[in-house]
């Protein structure tokens, strides 16, 4: 096994560092004194064109690669726009890679998704399961596409030795996150409904599906934790689910998220929208045996501190 490899001394291409788990990772990134990191955003290198994600390999040179760049969104968002989701996603990682092994790139990390699971898999997700049936629909697109990736970087180790990693990450939360309507995944969403109506005297908040389906969040700093652990001590072609092991249903997370937020009105719930998966949860075992990553921050806590965050925007 190679042997441990500081980030602290090497010449880092974070793509997505500009977004929402891209900024914690950069911080993450400082913390742990490395001071090469480069972070272009997609107004400087459009990264779905491959002439720029050659432009992009050759100015930056980068030892290390951390993909981290993404068409991401809610179950709206991937249900209006799966054709951009899955091409988009798939492109960019495509060429990402293929440019970084190209480039003599040593280290590849690909943040994949808790999306590319099949959609029946058996509570908690093993990484062996992984391949045992097809997504959930409403956002199957994103994650095949993402799918790709890891298959993408396992034959690139086989044939060409290129030691690419696949991070399978639940869902994220935290600070920075995306609080726009149209495309926020639930949390930002429901924290939104809850401030927007006491702040409006309303006594009623209407919320997507049934409340019945499960999740799993990971505070958005454990993440970035997570990813420059992996980075530093992981190489190996098996996929690693990355998340805190808990499941909470939508409906009791909407009251976690209403009390928090001084919201004592009624939480209806409009079956209508489709609830997505019906259950997510990930056995998170091989990140604690294989580089030693417990998530750290409790759901109640990162959840006071997102709140607080939007509260200081000035938002509600
Ligand atoms: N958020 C979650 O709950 C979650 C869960 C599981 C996995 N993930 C994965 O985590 C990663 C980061 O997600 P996020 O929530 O931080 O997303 P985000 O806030 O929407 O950030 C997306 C990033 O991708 C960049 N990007 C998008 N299109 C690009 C393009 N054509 N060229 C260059 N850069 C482009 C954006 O750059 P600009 O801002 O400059 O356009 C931005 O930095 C993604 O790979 C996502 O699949 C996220």
């Amino acid at each position: 096994m190679p042997a441990r490899l500081s980030l602290a001394d090497q010449r880092i291409l974070v793509t997505g560092g500009t977004g929402f788990l891209g900024r914690h990772v950069l911080a993450e990134l400082r913390r742990r004194g490395a001071e090469r990191v480069f972070y272009p955003g997609s107004q400087v290198y459009d990264l779905t064109r491959p002439e720029q994600v050659r432009r992009l390999f050759a100015a930056v040179q980068p030892e290390v690669v951390l993909h981290l760049a993404a068409v991401v969104g809610g179950i709206g968002a991937n249900r209006e726009q799966p054709g951009r989701f899955f091409y988009e996603n798939a492109i960019m990682g495509l060429e990402v890679m293929e440019q970084a092994r190209r480039s003599g790139c040593t280290r590849f990390v690909t943040i994949g998704t808790i999306c590319s699971y099949p959609r029946l898999t058996p509570v908690p997700f093993q990484e062996r399961h992984l391949w045992d049936g097809y997504p959930e629909e409403t956002n199957a697109p994103y994650g095949l596409a993402k799918k790709m990736l890891l298959v993408q970087g396992q034959a690139y180790r086989q044939q060409y030795g290129f030691d690419a990693i696949h991070l399978l990450m639940v869902n994220l939360y935290g600070p920075h996150d995306n609080f726009d309507p149209q495309s926020s995944h639930v949390i930002p969403a429901i924290i939104r409904k809850c401030l927007t109506a006491r702040a409006q005297g309303r006594r009623q908040i209407t919320l997507w599906g049934t409340g019945t389906a499960t999740r799993e969040f990971l505070f958005v700093e454990d993440a970035a934790c997570a990813i420059v652990d992996a980075a530093e001590n992981y190489h190996s072609a098996e996929p690693v689910n990355i998340g805190s092991g808990h499941e909470i249903s939508i409906r009791a997370l909407a009251e976690k998220i209403a009390a928090l937020c001084g919201f004592d009105g009624d939480i209806l719930w409009d079956a209508g929208k489709p609830d997505g998966q019906p259950r997510r949860c990930l056995d998170v075992s091989r990140a604690r045996e294989q580089f030693g990553f417990t998530a750290q921050t409790s759901l109640d806590e990162g959840l006071r501190r997102t709140i607080d965050w939007y509260r200081r925007l000035g938002a509600e």
